[in-house]
């Protein structure tokens, strides 16, 4: 088994990512068609906070432990779900992209999830073995998204969260997005991104608009000033967010910064593209 991701499991970006994933899911759903998800970098599933890993850094006391125990309202419907994983009241159990995917999903919704290193996607076959309506794929995520775009439902969205430890991933990230994209125009995608050196980031956005994506919304939340060095925050890339979602997030950003960073955070919010 291998739970390398879980050192960082619960911390200040998993906490805006998946929060903001499931404030997109709730928004998806409030039409009553089914739902097509693809999470292209899908981790383990699921964490545990008591385990080894977890243990030494215990980054998760400086993200979903604040979050929980100080609920904020636009993150109510978020921390009900993690809440949903730890029924005994103590937090072990950090649920990961998949699991809140999962948890949300309604009869005749799907979830694809690909993950590359063979020993994660085995844990993850053992996780989703009883979730209908959920694959799991051995997969590249770039070849993943090759595969399964544009899907059958015409609606869904994109789950994309690398964990950058290859040099080119902005720029094979911009390439799958622009070419899914032009494959799936009215797909949704969230980005997941982290705030270190400034520039890679950019970048990708510029290769995005370049390559024709509109409708981008970037939401960031710092915990520290940005020094181009350390990790001060993350960020997420929303392509085609669903209806609602901007308004959501102009109260979620304040309330989390609130929380996780009140001297020295920051968070922003614009579209990109635009001045
Ligand atoms: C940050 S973790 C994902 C966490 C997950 N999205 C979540 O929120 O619970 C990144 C995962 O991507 C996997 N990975 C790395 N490169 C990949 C690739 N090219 N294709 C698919 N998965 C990849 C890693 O093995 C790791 O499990």
């Amino acid at each position: 088994m291998n739970y390398r991701h879980a050192y960082h499991a619960g911390n200040h970006g998993d906490v805006l990512k998946h929060a903001v994933l499931a404030a997109s899911i709730e928004r998806l759903h409030e039409k009553p068609t089914p739902v097509f998800m693809l999470d292209t970098h899908a981790g383990i599933g699921t964490y545990d906070l008591s385990g080894v890993e977890a243990g030494k850094t215990e980054e998760w006391r400086q993200g979903i432990g604040p979050v929980l125990a100080a609920r904020p309202p636009a993150l109510s419907a978020y921390c009900t779900h993690v809440e949903s994983f730890n029924r005994s009241g103590e937090l072990t159990c950090y649920p990961g992209s998949p699991a809140i995917a999962a948890a949300m999903m309604r009869a005749g919704d799907r979830l694809v999830l690909s993950e590359l290193h063979p020993d994660d996607a085995e844990t993850l076959r053992h996780w989703a073995y009883d979730k209908s309506g959920v694959a799991v794929h051995q997969r590249d995520a770039y070849e993943s998204i090759k595969a399964f775009l544009p899907p059958r439902e015409g609606r869904g969205l994109v789950i994309v969260d690398p964990p950058y430890e290859v040099t080119d991933e902005y720029d094979r990230l911009a390439k799958a997005i622009v070419a899914g994209h032009r494959r799936w125009p009215g797909g949704r995608w969230m980005i997941w991104h982290p705030v270190k050196d400034r520039a890679p980031v950019w970048r990708l956005m510029d290769a995005l608009m370049a390559g024709g994506v509109e409708k981008m919304l970037a939401a960031e939340l710092l915990i520290r000033p940005a020094d181009g060095v350390s990790l001060a925050g993350s960020g997420l890339i929303l392509v085609n967010p669903p209806f609602g979602l901007e308004n959501w997030l102009a109260e979620a950003l304040p309330q989390l910064q609130a929380v996780l960073a009140p001297q020295h955070g920051s968070h922003a919010l614009r579209w990109l593209g635009t001045s």
